[in-house]
């Protein structure tokens, strides 16, 4: 990798240098640092809003206007003032997965027929919360959510989250990936499937929908795959009759790595228009990182820089328990100095304050001289960090701000 394309890949109007400073929705990210301190999440309302419209317009380009629903997958960032925004644009409703995000969701204004509920492993305590709330649409992932379900809502339509038995993820990236190979907890396998349409008549509810998340993360080379997939679901559709909407899930993701080749989001919707248009159906589609996770941006300050051995270390002032996708599914969060140098880089370790061996945020980032430089902001901040954030250590402080 060499310098140039170090600091190119990610630029974009709204997040770039300019006269050599490091500017995020139109504020100088320093003037943000010395304004906030650290640590830091800063959110830009505008960019939310692009990353929606941009799904809109593709979509309807590609033939499925008025054919097709957005909810926006809030365990990805729950912060309310973002939630609120997103309400007021009136371009998605929510995908909420326990019952505190519904009740989240609904003190920032969205109605429960706004929200696409879909979890697993419900208790009853679970399931008498959620039926309380009229509009609601359960999406049932297994016998005995359908079971209990249809005790509590008998006559209702529901969705039955399905498991292909096949999964995507980000450039085949195992631990990202919901269904294949391994079986997992998500959703009625094809073995089932029949038991569970005879289950849910027998409390008269009706499959009005098929829904499958098979993993998160993809891009354009995995488009292929994403057809595949949806081909195969429609299995289920057939065998269920009657079903109104298919809900894809959400996983488009987004690039973090110069190598990463983004969306094609044309042939994205030109695969969901070629799988589901053609059978009247309703098209739902929950993502989540793809509507915040690059309008999100972590403010830390650095604490030490120093050689051991043979490797370079950058302390920041916040560990992986804040964001910890790095950590957990190998997502590199891209480092950046708050001001553009000339110096030359070298490859350094930026690692955080928590005693653990995983709390390393980027191995062998190319950073110049940092002298003189107070703070590090990574990008790709915006989706999975804060709403994973733990205590650990009792590291768990920040603040959040969402920039309009
Ligand atoms: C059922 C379901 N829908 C949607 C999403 C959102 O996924 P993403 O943020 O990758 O778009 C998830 C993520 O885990 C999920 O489990």
């Amino acid at each position: 990798m060499n310098q140039q394309s170090y600091y190119g890949w990610w630029q974009r109007d709204d997040l770039c240098y300019q006269h050599q400073h490091l500017f995020f929705a139109g504020r100088s990210v320093q003037s943000l640092a010395d304004q906030f301190g650290s640590p830091t999440f800063v959110y830009s309302a505008a960019r939310v809003k692009e990353n929606l419209e941009r799904l809109h317009g593709a979509l309807i380009a590609s033939g499925l206007a008025g054919r097709f629903s957005l909810c926006y997958a809030m365990k990805a960032n729950r912060f309310a003032p973002l939630l609120t925004f997103l309400k007021q644009t009136g371009l998605c409703g929510i995908d909420a997965c326990s019952p505190a995000e519904v009740e989240h969701a609904v003190s920032c204004g969205f109605s429960p027929a706004e929200i696409s509920f879909t979890a697993s492993s419900l208790s009853t305590r679970d399931l008498h919360v959620l039926a309380r709330y009229d509009g609601l649409f359960m999406d049932c992932d297994s016998l005995h959510a359908i079971r209990s379900w249809g005790a509590l809502k008998p006559g209702t339509k529901i969705g039955i989250r399905i498991n292909p038995a096949m999964g995507i993820g980000r450039a085949a990236n195992d631990k990202l990936q919901y269904a294949g190979e391994t079986t997992t907890k998500f959703g009625i396998y094809w073995e089932q499937f029949a038991e569970a349409l005879e289950l849910a008549r027998s409390y008269g509810l009706k499959v009005a929908k098929i829904h499958f998340h098979t993993g998160c993360g993809y891009l354009t080379p995995q488009l292929e795959q994403l057809e595949r997939i949806i081909g195969h679901c429609m299995r289920f559709v057939d065998a269920a009759g009657g079903v109104e909407r298919v809900n894809i899930g959400g996983g488009l993701g987004v690039p973090h790595l110069a190598s990463d080749q983004s969306l094609d989001l044309k042939r994205w919707a030109e695969v969901l228009h070629r799988q589901c248009a053609g059978r009247g159906l309703h098209l739902e589609i929950e993502p989540g990182d793809y509507i915040v996770k690059d309008a999100g941006i972590f403010l830390l300050e650095k604490t030490f820089v120093e050689q051991k051995k043979n490797t370079v270390f950058v302390g920041v002032d916040a560990g992986f328990n804040l964001a910890p996708e790095p950590a957990y599914y190998s997502l590199p969060f891209q480092p950046l100095p708050l001001r553009y140098d000339q110096s030359p880089c070298t490859p350094m370790n930026v690692v955080g304050n928590v005693n653990e061996a995983l709390d390393v945020w980027y191995e062998q980032a190319l950073l110049p001289n940092l002298t003189g430089h107070t703070h590090l902001v990574l990008i790709n901040a915006g989706a999975y960090s804060s709403s994973m954030a733990s205590n650990h250590c009792m590291r768990g402080q920040f603040k959040e701000f969402l920039l309009f």
